[in-house]
């Protein structure tokens, strides 16, 4: 696909991730006890990331006819085709069930093997995240990159804290503190999707998490490249979208963190 038509396809994607953003503000705070399932432990599900999704495949399947999906709810069939659209219709489903302002529609484009379109839409402040590959990152029609920002010191990073896999929780912690003592300090937002655009317009200069999923980053992958930001597994390799494990980070600042998480995951 031409990078003229990704960037058409990613005009048209982001209008139905919008009104499927819609429908989520609309639900927010509406959602009683019962309504919600455990997928696993601490795994919550509601109708409403179960119908968001819904619209998504119907509306993103009829703009590319032909496209399969890899969709968190799977209410679809799973299949990899020459399109796939990886899906995360409520990243964040914690923060929305408890009414806290951090959740996005995470929509991303494969084309074989790469990922060459990325959306997040955070839905709370009305900002869509979206890149294409070659055309750049943008939030709300304005180009953006990562920082700048080449002393740790100066750096503030975003996480993930464990609440599911606990099983590398102590090389997670070492990384952590040492994140904490030589840094401006660490947030833990509640959407991957969102810390991912968020390093991608500079206001976070590195994430890491492991425990993820290809549809909670797929978008912000290509968002986190397309802004001049490096993507790695923690071992620095590409081993990331399946690898259930990621740093995203600007370009002064990756030997550096790179170095912290792998020494603290050997
Ligand atoms: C979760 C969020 C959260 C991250 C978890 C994800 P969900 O996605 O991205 O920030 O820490 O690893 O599973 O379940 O809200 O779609
Ligand atoms: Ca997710
Ligand atoms: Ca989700």
């Amino acid at each position: 696909m031409s990078t003229d038509d990704l960037e058409k396809l990613c005009w048209n994607s982001q209008n139905i991730i919008k009104q499927v953003g819609q429908f989520i503000r609309e639900e927010k705070g509406s959602v009683s006890q019962n309504q919600i399932e455990d997928k696993s432990l601490n795994s919550l599900v509601s109708y409403v990331d179960k119908t968001a999704e819904e619209m998504l495949v119907k509306a993103l399947g009829q703009l590319l006819p032909g496209s399969t999906f890899l969709s968190e709810e799977e209410t679809v069939e799973q299949k990899h085709g020459r399109y796939r659209w990886i899906i995360d219709p409520l990243d964040g489903t914690t923060n929305f069930l408890h009414q806290l302002p951090c959740f996005s529609v995470s929509v991303a484009l494969q084309i074989i093997d790469e990922i060459e379109m990325g959306i997040v839409y955070e839905v709370n402040n009305d900002e869509c995240f979206y890149a294409w590959r070659g055309g750049g990152a943008y939030l709300n029609n304005s180009p953006i990159k990562v920082t700048q920002t080449s002393e740790l010191k100066d750096s503030l990073i975003a996480t993930g804290l464990p609440y599911q896999d606990f099983g590398r929780e102590v090389e997670y912690f070492t990384a952590f503190n040492y994140f904490m003592k030589n840094t401006r300090g660490i947030r833990r937002f509640g959407s991957a999707a969102v810390d991912m655009a968020y390093v991608a317009c500079g206001r976070f200069d590195a994430f890491f998490e492991y425990g993820l999923n290809a549809w909670d980053i797929a978008a912000g992958i290509i968002i986190v490249k397309e802004a001049g930001g490096n993507v790695f597994d923690f071992k620095g390799g590409d081993e990331f979208l399946f690898g259930k494990e990621m740093v995203a980070v600007n370009e002064q600042l990756s030997d550096e963190v790179l170095q912290i998480v792998k020494q603290a995951f050997q």
